[in-house]
């Protein structure tokens, strides 16, 4: 009867392996488990047996025994160089998992009690669900808008903290259509057992019919420029001549020199802090204090829609995230800024 029990069939000591990370991750966890293994048995059968072979005989005087190099050698070499194995095999995936290809579609997710939202480049969102194509490398940028969370998709061999307060990512490349299992793995409140979802994974073809079925308010960007525009943020960003802030035209992924001399890359995380925190980091030549904190009054999900717009001012951006043409404009230059004192124009 116990094997007629549904959670019997479903139960599998191995997840499905359904990405391109997942072999080289269960092949190290093999040699890991292996290895251990190995090293438990020859010690504890090297305990029980010498404990019999030296135990105390009536009539038996043990002999004293010196010490052995060539045993002593072997011990301390053998295993260091497994432990380097374990260490240099270890990297080369931890390394690999730091840098997503160059070409991975961008997926935002928010974390939020008790549910995670999901933003696509071109507007679509999803809740609990997250829809992807064989073959395609995704990188996900995760926000959490209140606790720790922490993204896990069991048979992709994936799984990232959700930090409140900055982007964690994390990436994969899906090899079998089918869906599974996304969890959130780090205790986050009452509900936590219920933020829990579902991954497709789709052939290229029905990818691209769904993803057509999505979109409607616009692109990512094209939220974000509306956000600016709502905001207020455009009457000080000028993007055609230099405002009291920051020209945005051309600034992503651009190297940005601050007031206290130190040289940033304006990326996902400086962008999001600059929105929630602008005075955290100021560009050289910029007065502070003059944009408002957003921290609290925009959501993970807008400052992503924000970035986004920021981003399609960028030419180097991918085209799939391309909100405008324009040709670039340098930020401007330290001490270039004096002249801002003009009265803001707004900017629609
Ligand atoms: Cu979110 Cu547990």
């Amino acid at each position: 009867m116990w094997a007629n029990a549904p959670f019997l069939a479903q139960l599998q000591l191995f997840p499905v392996a359904a990405s391109e990370q997942a072999g080289p991750i269960d092949s190290l966890f093999w040699f890991l488990t292996i290895v251990s293994a190995i090293m438990t048995l020859v010690i504890f059968v090297g305990v029980i047996a010498f404990a019999w072979k030296y135990q105390k005989r009536p009539g038996v005087k043990p002999t004293q025994i010196e010490g052995s190099t060539a045993l002593e050698l072997t011990w301390s070499i053998v295993p260091f160089l497994v432990m380097l194995i374990m260490f240099w095999w270890g990297a080369k995936i931890y390394f690999a998992a730091q840098n997503p290809p160059k070409d991975a579609m961008e997926v935002f997710v928010t974390g939020k009690q008790w549910m995670w939202k999901v933003q696509y480049p071109d507007g679509s969102r999803e809740i609990n669900a997250l829809h992807v194509s064989v073959g395609q490398p995704v990188k996900l940028t995760m926000a959490s808008e209140d606790v720790i969370h922490s993204f896990s998709i069991p048979a992709f061999r994936v799984r990232h903290d959700v930090v409140p307060g900055h982007y964690d990512n994390l990436w994969f490349t899906p090899t079998k259509p089918g869906r599974y299992h996304l969890f959130c793995t780090e205790y986050c409140g009452n509900q936590h057992a219920g933020m829990i979802g579902w991954v497709d994974v789709m052939e290229p073809r029905e990818y691209a019919n769904w993803a057509s079925g999505g979109g409607g308010g616009g692109g990512l960007a094209t939220q974000g420029q509306e956000l600016f525009a709502q905001n207020g943020c455009s009457t000080c960003h000028l993007l055609d001549q230099q405002g009291r802030c920051p020209n945005l035209r051309g600034l992503y992924n651009k190297a940005v020199q601050l007031n206290d001399g130190r040289t940033i890359t304006a990326d996902d995380a400086y962008l999001r802090e600059s929105i929630l925190e602008p005075n955290a980091k100021i560009v050289a030549g910029f007065e502070p204090n003059i944009m408002p904190n957003f921290k609290g009054q925009l959501s993970e999900e807008n400052v992503i829609q924000l970035i986004a717009y920021i981003k399609s001012l960028s030419p180097t951006t991918p085209a799939s995230q391309q909100g405008s043409q324009q040709p670039p404009v340098v930020l401007a230059p330290a001490g270039k800024t004096t002249g801002a004192k003009a009265a803001p124009q707004v900017q629609q």
